[in-house]
């Protein structure tokens, strides 16, 4: 038997209310601070991500779906959603709009990463961009949507934490450090560390590794070795996080998994920590507009995975409004009724009233059993005596009542008592 490919899943629609609820509070937030809807391909010039990410993170090294297409090009599933706006953002001359230019989007992601909770090989994200601009006050107001974006979910025992990892000028300085750190350190190192030493240093505060864990926990902090351009850079955006009163932590070891970032990173994370516990995490990126061909322009982001939310959100017993279904069956009994129903279906949808209709032949009872497991508020009945009396009986679910209604007048009565 056929089964969804690993690390994928079906949204079945008992978790359909899940996913209208989060889009819900994303149409509102995203309202809110005016970021507008971008959407982009599912897949994408390969080099496009290669040198987006970095040659020597996860995500380029062993996660993307890369494939040629028939014309020899080489293609690769989104396995993020930044690269493709900032690909649009440039295509599309954005950067003779008013600057910064807001968006946001809702993607399906790809990585294939070792499937566990929380942790797919397809999965969807939301995301921010906001390009054209450098002021401290916009990493404040990217952090701030995502804060109220949880918030507005009803989400609640979530951590902030946030990091500067400097720019081209102050960094080369800090990995010297690093370095320097890291070659005093007994063999205690992994064998990715010992990598990671070589070609991408930064990566060293990343590891998971528990042996690595002490020698990095004992790093020098990188928000020390700012140049002063990015001390007032972070300065500024603390204070303005405090201003916005929302709570944060310094954590000099978050970095994140690719390296375009410059400046501020941040990463949220629920205070109860699961498997999968980053649930949305960003920063700046203020050199990959000019690395991928466009003119500079500084830039900030956040992309959070709608999926972990989910699981939050059930974790915190948050209630989810249910689905609106129709509010009316029409059952009916034998071909003439059913003539009948037909038509009275089309009747009632028309005048804009959910209807469902019962097919094949079964029994009262059993359309009865399906108008309750619909959850429908009303159940019109037509049979040989109300095909004859152009009549039907109108049923309301919720106490035993019925009444005769004649058809021409069924539309009026139940938009009546629907009100
Ligand atoms: P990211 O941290 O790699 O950032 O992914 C963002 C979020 O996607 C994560 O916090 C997590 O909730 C979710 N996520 C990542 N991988 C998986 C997975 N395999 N299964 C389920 N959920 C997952 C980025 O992608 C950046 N583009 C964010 C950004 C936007 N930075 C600047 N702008």
């Amino acid at each position: 038997m056929y089964q969804a490919a690993r690390g994928t899943t079906d949204i079945l629609p008992a978790e359909q209310p899940y996913w209208r609820y989060v889009e819900k509070a994303i149409a509102e937030v995203t309202g809110l601070y005016g970021y507008q809807r971008i959407d982009t391909p599912v897949f994408e010039d390969t080099s496009l991500f290669r040198r987006s990410a970095g040659e020597y993170t996860d995500i380029v090294q062993k996660e993307m779906y890369t494939f040629d297409d028939r014309g020899g090009n080489s293609l690769t599933l989104k396995p993020e959603g930044t690269p493709a706006v900032c690909r649009a953002f440039i295509q599309h001359g954005m950067q003779n709009l008013p600057q910064p230019v807001k968006l946001h989007y809702v993607s399906p992601i790809f990585r294939y990463d070792r499937p566990q909770a929380g942790r797919y090989r397809q999965h969807y994200q939301f995301g921010v961009e906001a390009i054209g601009e450098a002021d401290p006050a916009l990493d404040a107001e990217v952090i701030d949507l995502a804060w109220r974006f949880y918030r507005t979910l009803g989400l609640t025992r979530l951590a902030l934490q946030l990091n500067s990892i400097g720019c081209k000028k102050c960094r080369p300085g800090y990995l010297a450090v690093l370095k320097d750190y890291y070659a005093r350190q007994p063999g205690t190192l992994c064998d990715d560390c010992k990598i990671r030493l070589e070609k991408n240093p930064l990566r060293l505060l990343d590891c998971k590794q528990a042996t690595c864990q002490p020698v990095a926990d004992a790093t020098p902090e990188s928000f020390k070795y700012l140049c002063p351009e990015c001390a007032e850079h972070f300065q500024k955006l603390q204070k303005y996080l405090g201003r916005l009163e929302i709570p944060f932590k310094l954590n000099h070891r978050l970095v994140r998994g690719l390296d375009y970032y410059t400046r501020t990173v941040f990463e949220v994370q629920p205070e109860l920590e699961g498997g999968q516990s980053t649930i949305g995490g960003g920063g700046r990126y203020d050199d990959l507009i000019e690395e991928l061909g466009g003119k500079p322009a500084p830039a900030i982001g956040f992309a959070t995975g709608i999926e972990r939310i989910i699981l939050n959100i059930k974790e915190q017993n948050i209630s989810i409004p249910a689905l609106p279904g129709p509010q009316v069956l029409i059952a009916c009994l034998g071909e003439e009724a059913r003539e009948t129903a037909i038509n009275l279906a089309a009747q009632l949808r028309k005048a804009g009233i959910g209807t469902a209709m019962t097919t094949g032949d079964r029994s009262l009872k059993a359309q009865l059993r399906q108008a309750n497991s619909l959850g429908v508020r009303y159940t019109v009945i037509i049979g040989g005596d109300e095909v004859k009396t152009a009549t039907v009986t109108l049923k309301d679910m919720s106490g035993a009542r019925q009444e005769t209604v004649s058809a021409a007048d069924l539309a009026g009565r139940l938009n009546r008592l629907l009100k």
